[in-house]
């Protein structure tokens, strides 16, 4: 019999740390890493590259059947490259544009389909730990450790103003705050999967925790 190889999820909403706690976790555990989020917004940002309406359901999951995403380790500690399309699109995905535009077409459930194959291909030996909305529910349901992390919207706010600010990025706080309120909203009522806990995932408050700290409680739920 093949050994099972073990998934931690972490789903969550935006702004919630859940891609600086995956991207640190794997490294600790030297497991692959999947940034489901990064494929919405490649999809996303070929859509509007090739000039679709986001709202055109069929020409969208046309589009995330055909669009070619690679993810390239720059191999000196530094980000991974998303590749779309042959082009390094990594800076135009992080932008918060591209965040609602991913929001906009993973509410089509035939983009999700289209995407399916591609995550369960993330799964490889040693382990993998998967970052996203629906890891643990929808995706890898079967996964062995299942995280969700949540902090209050202000907090989320805040940090992303950071993130965005250390990149360079000019965005006001009171602005992300109305942006990610909506994208939670949108996220969590849409009827194929919805932003919420596994019924078996773990719960972990991070509003006021610092970065190292919920990296500790995740790596200890795994011990555990
Ligand atoms: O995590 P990130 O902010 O990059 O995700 C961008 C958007 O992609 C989310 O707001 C959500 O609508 C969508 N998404 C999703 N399912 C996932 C990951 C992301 O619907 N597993």
């Amino acid at each position: 019999m093949q050994p099972v190889i073990p998934i931690l999820t972490i789903d969550g909403p935006s702004g919630s740390g859940k891609g600086t706690i995956a991207r640190a976790v794997a490294d600790r555990l030297g497991w692959h890493l999947l940034d489901s989020g990064a494929l919405y917004r490649a999809v996303g940002y070929a859509a509007g590259m090739a000039g679709l309406d986001l709202s055109d359901a069929e020409a969208v999951t046309r589009c995330a059947q055909s669009v070619k995403i690679r993810f390239r380790d720059p191999g000196d500690g530094g980000e991974t490259r998303v590749i779309v399309n042959g082009h390094d699109a990594t800076d135009e995905l992080r932008t918060e544009t591209a965040g609602a535009a991913a929001s906009a077409i993973a509410a089509i459930p035939s983009v999700r389909q289209a995407l399916v194959d591609l995550q369960l291909s993330f799964r490889k030996p040693p382990g993998l730990v998967a970052d996203g909305r629906d890891m643990g529910t929808v995706i890898f349901p079967e996964a062995r450790y299942k995280v969700f992390l949540t902090a209050s919207a202000a907090e989320r706010a805040k940090r992303r103003h950071k993130q965005l600010k250390d990149k360079g990025l000019d965005v006001t706080l009171a602005s992300l705050l109305h942006e990610i309120e909506a994208r939670d909203a949108r996220d969590a009522s849409r009827a194929v999967a919805p932003l919420k806990p596994a019924a078996d995932a773990v719960t972990v408050e991070t509003t006021g925790m610092p970065i190292e700290e919920v990296v500790a409680k995740v790596l200890s739920l795994l011990r555990a």
